[in-house]
Formats: structure tokens, sequence, C-alpha cells
């Protein structure tokens, strides 16, 4: 018995020595002093021990057990250290090393070119206002002297939300006009970015959700000399002192007159080349003066105010500001695309 304890003692002693985290410590503890443990089992044979034994072993037993109990904690105490002493070394800062870099995008491209339309229009005195892109076929259509029976109002060219044709998403700009009007009485000066929608396949030069601005100004006395002077002006700041630009009559159902502008050609000059397929001019915007029957319909006298309004594609502008050629680009937010700008 006593040789047995001497031989517990020393393999415990050597195990505890020889321990490297504490869930090992913790086996052995279980293992040596548990209630199913060694030190327990050979306790349990002590009722074989004659009288004169008993006690010597017992004490002896009792010895190697408070020995265990302080190996044990000093063990634990020294590995507690060590692994502090490395959770210290691992967690030095090195003060002089180079810090990580932060990359910082850019502003969309799309939307530098819309800050700086804002920055001309601002200037001049316009007001920029943003408002719903789910909107009613009244103010999309209707109260912008679109005919019943116009192609735009095709389910198959316009996203509708309800069987009736009643609400859809909004497949121009214009229909800020009729806001703007409604609230607001003349002198109007505003403009208006926004997403519109339709159903066209995505390709180089469409997609179902682009951009466009509204531009609208109605007081006393305002003439088509004052839109193409004003238009005029942007098309300068934007593109340059040099652009040249041409206005043709052309028919929206809420402007009359109508007129496209266009832009001459920044690649060619106006001698024709891919970009303006051989044109040598950029179709720009679409404007005119604010139908008679649209500012009464906001509650504006056409005798006493009048007004032109103009609406363009961003994406477009923005394409002929950078010389992009393709649309796609502008969605993709290809990295390789967007650090370009
Ligand atoms: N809303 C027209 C379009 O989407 C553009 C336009 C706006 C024309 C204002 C005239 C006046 O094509």
């Amino acid at each position: 018995m006593k040789e047995l304890l001497e031989a517990l003692r020393e393999a415990s002693r050597q195990a505890i020595d020889e321990a490297v985290d504490m869930d090992s410590l913790e086996a052995l503890r279980i293992r040596y002093l548990g209630k199913k443990g060694e030190l327990t089992a050979l306790l349990k044979q002590m009722g074989r021990l004659s009288a004169e034994e008993r006690p010597v072993i017992g004490q002896l037993a009792n010895q190697i057990r408070t020995e265990l109990e302080n190996e044990l904690d000093s063990r634990k105490a020294a590995l507690a250290a060590r692994m502090q002493e490395l959770k210290l070394q691992s967690e030095t800062l090195d003060v002089t090393m180079p810090g990580k870099e932060v990359k910082i995008g850019v502003r969309h491209p799309m939307y530098q070119v819309l800050d700086k339309l804002k920055e001309i229009f601002i200037g001049m005195g316009f007001a920029v206002v943003e408002d719903r892109e789910v909107e009613l076929a009244e103010y999309n259509f209707d109260k912008l002297n679109e005919a019943p029976n116009h192609p735009a109002r095709e389910w198959t060219d316009t996203f509708y939300f309800t069987e009736d044709s009643s609400i859809l998403l909004r497949t121009q700009t214009s229909p800020m006009q009729i806001h703007v009007m409604e609230k607001q009485k003349p002198s109007i000066r505003i403009i208006a970015p926004g997403r519109v929608y339709r159903k066209d396949e995505v390709d180089a030069t469409h997609s179902p959700m682009f951009h466009q601005v509204e531009g609208m100004a109605i007081d006393k006395g305002v003439t088509m000399a004052d839109l193409k002077g004003t238009l005029n002006e942007v098309a300068r700041q934007l593109y340059g002192p040099d652009t040249v630009t041409r206005f043709r009559p052309h028919h929206f159902p809420f402007t009359e007159p109508s007129c496209e502008m266009d832009i001459q050609c920044y690649r060619c000059r106006g001698k024709g080349c891919p970009t303006c397929k051989g044109e040598g001019w950029i179709e720009l915007l679409g404007a005119g003066m604010v139908h008679p029957k649209v500012l009464s319909g906001c509650g504006i006298d056409p005798e006493v105010y009048s007004g032109w309004a103009f609406g363009f594609g961003l994406e477009r502008l923005a394409l002929a500001y950078f010389k992009i050629s393709d649309l796609r680009l502008i969605f993709e937010n290809d990295v390789r695309f967007l650090e370009q700008f």
C-alpha cells in the first residue's frame, strides 16, 4: 500500500509538471483527486490494512492529497502567468509600422455632373426640388395634356401598379412641373432631378431606370428667348465656352411650341463620327413653352403668366461630359471604371 501511494505521488507530480494548459491540469485533478480518482480508489482499500498500519498509511495519504493540491495550485498560477505574458507579447503594438490604407471611393461620375448642374442652376436663381417616383397617371399623363391614347401609356411601355392604370412608376420628371405649380404661385424657377422608369431593354443607350432633370421657369413675360438663353448658358458652363448648340422644332403635348436642343458633337466638332452617328450633333434635351392648358390646369392664368420647361436624361449628359461610350458603365459600378473620375 505504501509503495502504491509513493508511486502515485511520483507519477502525479511528474504529470502536473508537464501539464501545458488549464484543461489538462483539471483533467489531472479529476484523475488523482476526483471521487472516482486514483487516490480515492487506494483509500477505499484501507479496510484491508492492519490496525497499526492504518493510521500511518492514512496520514501518508492525507499528506499526498495536500501536496497534490498545492502542486496543482502552483502549476495553475505558473501557467496563468505564462499565458498572460504570451498575450502581452502578441498584443504589443509597433507604433512605427505603417498604417493600413483606407480606400475612399469617388462620387459617382453621374452625380458629379448633377452636382455641377445644380451649382449652375442655383447660380441662376433656381431651386432644386425632389419628389415621389411612384406617381398617379393623372400627374404623369393627364395633367400634362397627354391624350388618353398616347402610346407612352401602353402597358408595354410603362410600369403600372394597378389594373386600372392609375398608379405607375413615373416615366418622366415632367409631373414635377404640375406638383410645383399646384403648390407654388409664380414666379417659379426650379430644377427637379430624379429617377424615371420605362420598359426598355438594357443596351448601350437604354435602361429601364434612368435619371432625368426637369427644369421650369414661370413668370410674367417669359419667352422662348429666355429658354434658349438659359440653356445655351448651361451648355457653355458645362461643356466649355465655345460649345455650339442648335434648337429644332419638335412636339410634346405639354409644351407649345416645343423643341429639341442638340450640341455639336464633342468628338468630331460637327464633322460626323461614330459617337454622333455621322450627324455632327448630339441630341440633348426636350423643351418648350409650357402649354396654356397645363398652366390653367394648375390654377395659373396663361393670359398673365408664361414659362418654359425642359427635360433631359442625366446619364446621356454625363456620357457626353466624360466622353463615355456605353450607358451600362454608368450602372455597373465597376471600380475600374469609377476610379477614372
Ligand atoms: N418629359 C419629356 C421627355 O421625357 C422631356 C420634356 C420636358 C420636354 C419638359 C419638354 C419639356 O421626353
